[in-house]
């Protein structure tokens, strides 16, 4: 049988009408003992020209009735006119006179000239072009990794075997998004992208951030840090994102006082480490307030504590000291005389910071801010120890993956871990020399979780740092893999600066039309194959990909590399008795509830060896 399958009937830009020859009515071509279906969306087209053969994505396949001699009005109005009422339909032509053709509706995606595919086409076909089916030799042509460019492969292309290969380059360095509902598989295509990483780029670095702990024991080349035990020290964190922290937003009229002395507090403390510790009292006097200078905050909750009792004596205008001496306002709890008529008042701020320093006791105190306001003393070198670890450029053995296990945090912190961390690297790669240092990916699990469009206070906070690296981090070596089952509800500006999309099985209209908005026009019938996807599945679209493929993400073979994150079985599950079913063991549960405790980690055993990565 010919390979051939119909021809073209319109063109118009990109698009392409195929008429399928009436001969091939079940749509089945058989050619070189092998059987092609034709017309299913997502498959290839040849438009075959001889040396130069255009590639036609299929996007829709339907079927009309046509009269090959007459057009309908000509046969209704015969019909009408010899009188022969047929049925309920007296207008519509005689069924012995129509036929049935199939029409196929593409796009066209690139040339195949020779050897070589290019993305894009010169020369547009014309009507009456033969189309022919795309053979294996065709799409490997198109489907080859470039020469000479760094490429990545998460799986096959559907109908074949052939490797799809992503360009790395385009793929992290101008972000990527992964969506996909519950269970569809997109922690799963991360966890296989990071393998490959793993075992191909030994020198990469990327960044995890993992909220529910599910690469736990994923990956054997990882530092896996638990957020709630790494140190992010308050004086890190921007002012701003400090102050709304600590301070009492609802009193508008007493803002303007709590910011002055918050400010006060820390920017005199941070000139202090500059002058004591670092011994540059030239750095002291041109600090900015959001520079990363340690300071004590105990020592800062003591200032707010002192101002707020302070007494002036009248008849020196200085403060009015209970016991005389010399006092620090920082390191101390300064007790101040009673207030006196005519003689002894309040100072400045006195009894105006009732609200702060309770605020700032209260989260000082707090055990789920310990990781932000409890720390040693600060010290010489603090910084840089912090920003390796953090980066995960130590110097002795780093390993290529960091991941931040987000599960063991109480949730209204995990918004300022997110900002903080993600302010770290970008501002680490920002001072850096550009293009000669190790760029970063960072993993955005869960996204819209911490990086929502209506993110407020600490998570507005994760919005604004990772929008500020979507906007600007290409240029200085940041790439975004941005996982999340809501498009619709993640910042517009993340998702909007992603250039690849790997679209997974999506069900939900909103946010398939959202995905669908930020995709070209031509894609937008493609889009409609997302809620019939199979688990596994993805529709690769953007920049990293030549052309719109859709891909079956490859097997992870060792049950220790694939995240903990399995469907439960409650088919299994509810068949066991009663008797011998597991059942949460409650007493344990509410104990650990009322101490704050999170899950124990589930370790799968044998989680050190080298990862197996299968091709399918
Ligand atoms: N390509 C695949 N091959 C085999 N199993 C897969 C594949 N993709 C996903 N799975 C399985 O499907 C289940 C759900 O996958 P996964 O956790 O990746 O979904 P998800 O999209 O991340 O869901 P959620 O949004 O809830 O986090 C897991 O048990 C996983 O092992
Ligand atoms: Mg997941």
């Amino acid at each position: 049988m010919s390979k051939r399958i119909g021809e073209i009937l319109a063109v118009s830009g990109v698009y392409v009408t195929i008429e399928v020859d009436p001969s091939i009515s079940d749509l089945h071509v058989r050619y070189s003992g092998k059987t092609y279906t034709i017309g299913q969306p997502g498959s290839y087209l040849i438009v075959d020209r001889g040396h130069d053969k255009h590639l036609i994505l299929v996007t829709t396949i339907r079927k009309s009735r046509w009269s090959p001699s007459q057009n309908i009005e000509e046969i209704s109005s015969q019909s009408v006119k010899e009188g022969l009422p047929k049925g309920n339909f007296p207008y519509l032509p005689k069924q012995p006179d129509l036929i049935d053709r199939t029409l196929i509706d593409g796009i066209l995606v690139g040339t195949i000239i020779g050897q070589k595919f290019e993305v894009g086409v010169t020369h547009l076909p014309v009507v009456g072009d033969n189309v022919s089916i795309a053979l294996r030799s065709h799409l490997s042509i198109a489907l080859a990794p470039e020469k000479e460019r760094s490429t990545i492969s998460i799986g096959t292309f559907v109908d074949s075997t052939i490797p799809v290969h992503l360009d790395m380059d385009d793929l992290l360095g101008k972000h990527v998004a992964i969506v996909g509902t519950t269970g569809c598989g997109k922690s799963y295509t991360v966890a296989r992208l990071l393998h490959e990483v793993i075992a191909n780029y030994s020198g990469a670095n990327v960044i995890v951030f993992d909220l529910h702990g599910e690469y736990r024991n994923c990956f054997s080349s990882c530092n896996h840090v638990r957020a709630d035990q790494l140190s992010l020290p308050a004086w890190l964190h921007s002012f701003d994102s400090l102050f709304d922290l600590c301070a009492d937003l609802s009193n508008q009229f007493n803002i303007h006082n709590q910011r002055w002395a918050f400010r006060d507090g820390i920017f005199k403390l941070k000139q202090r480490y500059c002058e004591e510790i670092l011994k540059d009292s030239k750095l002291a006097n041109n600090i900015d307030l959001d520079s990363p200078i340690p300071f004590n905050f105990q020592h800062l909750l003591n200032y707010l504590k002192n101002l707020n009792n302070e007494t002036i004596d009248y008849s020196n205008d200085k403060p009015a000291y209970a016991v005389a001496g010399e006092h620090d306002l920082f390191k101390e709890l300064i007790e101040y005389k009673a207030k006196e008529a005519r003689k002894i008042a309040g100072g400045v701020l006195n009894g105006e910071l009732d609200r702060l320093v309770l605020r700032v006791e209260s989260r000082y105190k707090d055990p789920r801010y310990a990781f932000m306001f409890q720390y040693a003393e600060p010290k010489k070198g603090d910084l840089e120890e912090l920003v390796r670890k953090v980066t995960g450029f130590v110097l002795e053995s780093p390993l290529p993956i960091t991941a931040y296990d987000l599960s063991y945090l109480p949730s209204e912190t995990v918004g300022t871990v997110v900002a903080t961390i993600s302010r770290i690297i970008f501002q680490t790669h920002f001072l850096s020399k550009r293009r000669e240092s190790v760029p970063t990916l960072i993993v955005y699990e869960e996204a819209h979780n911490y990086i929502s469009h209506k993110g407020r206070g600490a998570y507005g906070d994760a919005r604004e740092a990772a929008e500020r690296i979507a906007k600007e981090g290409r240029k200085f070596g940041i790439g975004l893999f941005i996982v999340s089952q809501r498009p619709s509800e993640l910042s517009e500006t993340l998702i909007s600066q992603c250039n690849t999309f790997l679209c997974m099985r999506l069900a939900n209209s909103v946010d398939k039309n959202h995905v669908s908005s930020l995709l070209p026009d031509s894609m937008s019938n493609m889009i409609d194959i997302l809620p019939i996807l199979p688990r596994g599945h993805v529709l690769a679209v953007g920049q990293a990909t030549k052309m719109p493929i859709r891909i079956a993400v490859t097997k992870i073979d060792n049950e220790n590399h694939k995240p903990d994150s399995d469907d439960p079985p409650f088919g299994e599950k509810w068949k066991e008795e009663i008797g011998k079913r597991v059942i949460p063991d409650i007493a344990k549960i509410c104990d650990k509830w009322i101490r704050s405790e999170k899950p124990d980690s589930e370790a799968k055993p044998d989680t050190k060896k080298k990862p197996s990565v299968s091709s399918k």
